[in-house]
């Protein structure tokens, strides 16, 4: 397990009830965030995608994916059990096209051959190091022509900035009614982010094309690439 795995996974273990209703007080435009990152995937509805949800949480985004991809199959990946078992119960109309594995992602294998990774807001909890090996893992895990996709709080490309995205950020979980000191708390003791210039680099080094920026509000962004042979809609084929 990584540096911090067991107190990252005891947090999400102890959480995995009352998620799914705190999310949407704690991340910003979390729903609308959701709705874009399903648009954004750059397949046909048809296609027969195998598809990773790393970190998938309660199965959110598992569950929008198997539903708008109806010949898709997903594996649920995290490290937490109880995560695992609320997305057991969301998905429980999918069985058949949804596999779970409880693993920690810098230490066990995840799969191969993937049309599709997704991750949202989990690669915050990792070390830079150990951010930069899951990225290299992703796209070793990922098809020719796979698109991954991240959404995932950042640090600002300068203090000031990190300054700015800290303040909007508690500004809004103040204004849903949750203590904003207390949650600023555990911001700095459990998650480790890193700015999204540097992680556009990772992704290029580890040998992903077009990779971007899709969408970003403060210190949340929706950013990946494509494993090569690129999949991206042309609008000259439309
Ligand atoms: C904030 S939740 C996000 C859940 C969901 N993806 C979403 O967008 O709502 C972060 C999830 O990442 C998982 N996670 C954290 N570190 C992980 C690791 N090293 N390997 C696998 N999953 C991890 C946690 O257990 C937790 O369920």
């Amino acid at each position: 397990m990584g540096m911090d795995a067991d107190k990252i996974q005891k947090n999400f273990d102890d959480q995995a009830l009352q998620y799914d209703e705190t999310i949407l007080k704690l991340i910003p435009k979390y729903a609308e965030q959701n709705q874009f990152l399903l648009e954004l995937i750059p397949f046909p509805t048809d296609k027969e995608l195998k598809v990773l949800d790393l970190g998938c949480g309660t199965g959110v985004l598992s569950y929008l994916i198997l539903q708008k991809f109806p010949e898709s199959t997903l594996h649920a990946f995290d490290l937490s059990e109880n995560m695992i078992d609320k997305s057991k119960e969301l998905l429980i109309n999918f069985e058949g096209r949804v596999s779970f594995q409880q693993g920690d992602c810098t230490q066990d294998l995840m799969g191969e051959d993937y049309d599709l990774i997704i991750t949202s807001l989990a690669l915050h909890h990792l070390t830079d190091p150990e951010r930069e090996g899951v990225y290299q893992e992703i796209f070793d895990c990922l098809a020719p022509g796979g698109f991954f996709v991240n959404r995932d709080v950042l640090i600002g490309e300068t203090e000031e900035l990190t300054r700015l995205y800290q303040k909007k950020w508690r500004e809004f979980v103040s204004a849903n009614g949750e203590d904003d000191a207390y949650w600023f708390k555990r911001h700095l003791e459990y998650d480790q982010p890193s700015s999204l210039l540097q992680q556009l680099n990772w992704l290029r080094a580890a040998g992903f094309c077009d990779v971007d920026c899709f969408w970003k509000y403060y210190g949340y962004a929706i950013f990946g690439g494509t494993k090569g042979d690129c999949h991206l809609p042309d609008d000259n084929q439309s």
